[in-house]
């Protein structure tokens, strides 16, 4: 697996182009076959679309053959080696990373690593740049073509961060490189298909935060919302981990599953929901809050659960019967985490039950606000909830 740079043969160590020129296959995409010289009798052939369906074929057709894969940059920074490592193993897979792009565009803007954050637009889903947005912050975003830089410049205006500066790099390390700059507000710049979007973040704050506990006002609800402080206690409960799947049953506004995706890029969430008006409404604020790869069921959640995949983490915010509760439980893998709420005393006695069972901790927690009495202030008390969480034993 070899990775090229914008210029691509030239830029290729010696070793690396006799590797290139000895092998009996070549794969690439069209853009990368075109910048490698022809080595008749070598066979060429093009990366399959859609890429995972068409790769297992292609990889059996040319096996046992001496194959040299071409990819973009570091083949295993969003590249097509994190995909052939994954199918054929690490120890099949001989990759040869080149400057990647991303290297390439902290060089061109001076940034260092620790102060940038590298954001895909996966599936080109622009929302997943809002979570990102920080005053001062460097964003490198591997746009998906030429038309992504227009695109994140109205998310950041959209979003109060008009006046950042936005630098498009096109053609990275090729003699025709470009460098485009303006403010977000002001961007009507062109891009090369091939570009990479860098933002100096300018913009207020507002009510982002890398901690859970959103203010209520973030997410768009009918009154159906686990409020802030409650909610900041039930993501600590979860615990959140990279990589991991959380189900979000009786999803609401679905703000448990929107904080649980912001923790980290690589987490994922399923929310179920079985009121129509409530799932639109997780979808738009899972769009609005940078969490667009919310998984969100119109469900009843027994109807659901079964077929769903094996969760890391499960919080019920309603619904919670003693089939959701047993069949959660019994779903969760070892090291699992369970959270519950209930503001009824028939949940309630329900959640006693498996605590009995299976441990874990009970709380009531009663949040009160002070509110204006008049020309005085006093205490209101918010509906109290009982939590139960539990961790089921690794044994
Ligand atoms: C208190 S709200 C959850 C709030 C949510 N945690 C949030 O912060 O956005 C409870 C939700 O559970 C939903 N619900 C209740 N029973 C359900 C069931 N059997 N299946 C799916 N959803 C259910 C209700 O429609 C309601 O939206």
């Amino acid at each position: 697996m070899i990775g090229l740079t914008a210029r691509g043969w030239s830029d290729l160590p010696e070793r690396l182009q006799v590797m290139v020129q000895n092998a009996d296959v070549l794969l690439g995409s069209p853009r990368h076959l075109g910048l490698i010289p022809p080595f008749p009798p070598q066979q060429r052939l093009p990366y399959p679309s859609p890429l995972r369906e068409g790769l297992p074929t292609l990889l059996g057709e040319v096996s046992g053959r001496r194959v040299v894969a071409l990819a973009s940059g570091d083949p295993l920074l969003a590249g097509i080696g994190s995909t052939l490592v994954e199918m054929l193993g690490a120890t099949a897979v001989r990759v040869h990373p080149a400057v990647s792009s991303v290297a390439f565009a902290r060089a061109r803007m001076g940034w260092s690593e620790e102060s940038t954050q590298l954001v895909r637009l996966r599936g080109g889903d622009l929302d997943v740049v809002r979570r990102f947005l920080f005053p001062g912050r460097h964003l490198i975003i591997l746009s998906r073509d030429a038309h992504s830089p227009t695109a994140v410049a109205q998310v950041l205006i959209d979003e109060g961060y008009g006046d950042s500066m936005v630098t498009v790099l096109g053609d990275l390390g090729a003699d025709s490189e470009s460098r485009t700059e303006s403010a977000a507000r002001t961007w009507k710049g062109h891009a090369p298909e091939l570009n990479v979007i860098c933002v100096a973040c300018a913009g207020s704050s507002g009510a982002a935060s890398l901690a859970a506990g959103l203010p209520d006002e973030a997410f768009d609800h009918d009154g159906q919302l686990t409020k802030r402080d409650l909610r900041a206690s039930a993501l600590a409960h979860l615990m959140p981990r990279p990589g991991e799947l959380l189900w979000d049953v009786g999803a609401g506004a679905g703000s448990i599953a929107i904080e649980w995706l912001r923790s980290h890029p690589g987490c994922r969430a399923v929310a179920i929901e079985h009121n129509l008006d409530r799932v639109k409404r997780i979808r738009s604020n899972a769009e609005a809050l940078g969490a667009p790869s919310l998984e969100v069921l119109h469900s009843e959640a027994a109807d659901v659960l079964a077929s769903l995949p094996q969760p890391n983490a499960v919080f019920i915010g309603g619904g919670a019967t003693v089939e959701t509760l047993e069949r959660s439980w019994s779903a969760l893998q070892a090291g699992g985490r369970l959270v519950v709420h209930a503001v009824t005393q028939e949940t309630e006695m329900i959640m006693v039950d498996c605590w009995k069972r299976y441990g874990g901790e009970l709380s009531r927690l009663s949040v009160e606000h002070l509110e204006p009495i008049g020309r005085y202030h006093g205490w209101r008390p918010a509906r109290a909830v009982v939590q139960w969480s539990a961790v089921k034993d690794v044994g």
